[in-house]
């Protein structure tokens, strides 16, 4: 039986294991998926593993994405770019690092048959998921991507890595096709950013990268003010697909059954 895992501190939450050993019976695969709580110390020695076979894959979550990179062989080109890794496997006989946190977004922009061809786009927050949305983004010709964190120097950061974006400063806002919730502002239900979303203008969309809640004070003042609203939902199990695909070589479905119990494994854990 092949082993899965995803690491991450903390762990509890997350609906990973109960997607992928969800996938497996669906698709008769002789392999688990377990949640593993680790601390930095513990990182070299588990993903190992992984060059001993006793580990078949792992995902990687909050606050490893950065941190693991030393103990792998290579990075994949999403890996490389955005300094994130989420995807753990072994190729010819190298730890790869690969994001599948890019991939994920861009699928969920295509899925909600969204084309931002020629669009501008705004990103708030700098911090972990920020540098896969901008890389998803620069690949799909928009026309221009802001960004603005309320810690701007973390948002420089990110500039100098990704030359083309533009900065602004934390509450200004103006005309945008799409805002971008990537702060982790809106995981309590009463969180609140605030900013003056009318001045966005209407018919825009209004993207949180949190799932849970469903729907974030973010995206409810969005669809009041008149625009489309979506959350990580996709995203969420898109990056998941991606990362079974490298791992089994088979593409798991996406379908209602899915998308019905995810909102159930929901509400049961958190
Ligand atoms: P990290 O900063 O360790 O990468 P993260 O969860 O990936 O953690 O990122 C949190 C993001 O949410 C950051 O952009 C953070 O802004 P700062 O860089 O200024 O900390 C943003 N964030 C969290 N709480 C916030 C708040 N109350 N107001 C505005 N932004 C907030």
């Amino acid at each position: 039986m092949k082993k899965f895992s995803v690491i991450g501190n903390p762990i509890d939450h997350t609906l990973s294991p109960k997607l992928h050993n969800y996938w497996f019976k669906k698709n008769n695969i002789d392999a688990i998926y377990e949640k593993q709580k680790l601390v930095e110390s513990d990182l070299k020695n588990y993903i190992f593993q992984i060059k001993k076979k006793k580990i078949h894959g792992i995902n990687v979550t909050v606050p490893f994405k950065k941190s693991v990179i030393p103990f792998l062989d290579e990075l994949t080109e999403e890996a490389r770019k955005t300094q994130s890794v989420n995807t753990i496997y072994l190729e010819d006989n190298k730890i790869l690092g690969h994001n599948t946190d890019v991939g994920g977004f861009e699928t969920s922009i295509h899925k909600s048959n969204i084309n931002l061809t020629n669009k501008k786009v705004l990103i708030l927050g700098a911090g972990g998921v920020a540098p896969s949305i901008i890389y998803a983004l620069t690949k799909m010709n928009v026309s221009k991507i802001t960004l603005s964190n309320r810690t701007k120097e973390k948002a420089e950061n990110l500039k100098n890595i990704f030359k083309e974006i533009n900065i602004i400063e934390w509450g200004e806002l103006s005309k945008f096709d799409m805002i971008i919730n990537a702060t982790s502002l809106g995981l309590n239900k009463e969180d609140k950013l605030n900013f003056n979303f009318s001045l966005v203008g209407k018919n825009k969309f209004f993207y949180d990268v949190i799932y849970n809640p469903l729907e974030t004070n973010f995206l409810k003042t969005g669809k009041n003010l008149g625009n489309i609203a979506i959350n990580g939902k996709l995203m969420f199990i898109y990056q998941a697909l991606l990362a079974f695909q490298i791992w089994h070589k088979l593409k798991p479905d996406v379908d209602e059954e899915v998308l019905g119990l995810l909102d159930q494994w929901l509400e049961l854990v958190f």
